[in-house]
């Protein structure tokens, strides 16, 4: 899902991020310390799916609006993940590296993922694994950079980075990595785009169209 509203060289955009993985490996611990600076020891589960939205004043000219789905691990490759996948154009998948066993349930959440949701163009949407709780000792792979990097290279991730929310190491620099990836398709889809699209953008920028649809809820093809 993206939004860019026209109006001189300001630009406004609206993604949705997935995040996913095992039970416990710590998606809403690290969403809270993204969007709030906040972190609790305490384990509450999450049912089904929560929501966050996080504001980025991207550079002088960009707003970026990251909508952060938060999955619940309970929903293990279920049903309802088709549906909360959709429109998405950006993942992370979590796993605990004091717990090789949410690593190797990775790969299945990889291909849940690609399996259900590309981008306009059917390439897969751009992932990043985060190695959690790196404030903890670690187990398996992730003892290993290169190895790390071969998998990720092997597995189609678009990177790894290791993460605290509890000590809040890398979480911003990852969610920085994401975006850059998105910016990045997002320019390719619209180069893309058919001239006709082209010329209704141009048109509704010359008559000084100020596109604030996304608060009323309309979405917008530009
Ligand atoms: P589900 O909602 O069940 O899928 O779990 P989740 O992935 O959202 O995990 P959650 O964020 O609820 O965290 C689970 C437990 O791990 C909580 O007790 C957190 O305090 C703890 N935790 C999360 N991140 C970290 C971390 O970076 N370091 C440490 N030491 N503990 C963490
Ligand atoms: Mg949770």
């Amino acid at each position: 899902m993206s939004h860019t509203s026209g109006g001189g060289e300001r630009r406004e955009h609206l993604y949705k991020i997935l995040v996913i993985g095992e039970l416990g490996t710590g998606k809403t611990s690290i969403i809270k310390r993204y969007v709030h600076q906040f972190f609790s020891q305490h384990y509450r589960a999450t049912i089904g799916v929560d929501f966050a939205l996080k504001v980025l004043n991207w550079d002088a000219n960009t707003i970026i609006r990251l909508q952060l789905w938060d999955i619940a691990g309970q929903e293990r490759f279920g049903n309802m993940t088709r549906v909360y996948y959709k429109e998405a154009v950006g993942a992370f998948i979590v796993f605990d590296v004091s717990r090789v066993a949410t690593f190797d349930a990775v790969v299945k959440w990889k291909t849940d993922l690609d399996t259900k949701v590309q981008l306009p163009d059917g390439s897969p949407i751009p992932c990043i694994l985060l190695a959690n709780k790196c404030d903890q000792q670690k187990e398996g792979i992730v003892n290993s950079p290169a190895k790390m990097d071969e998998y990720c290279r092997e597995k189609g991730f678009a990177g790894w980075f290791e993460t605290s929310a509890k000590e809040n190491i890398n979480i911003e620099e990852a969610a920085r990595s994401l975006v850059n990836k998105i910016l990045l398709n997002d320019k390719l889809l619209q180069s893309n785009d058919k001239d006709g699209e082209k010329f209704a953008l141009e048109h509704k920028i010359a008559n000084g169209e100020n596109s604030r649809e996304s608060s009323s809820g309309k979405s917008c093809a530009c």
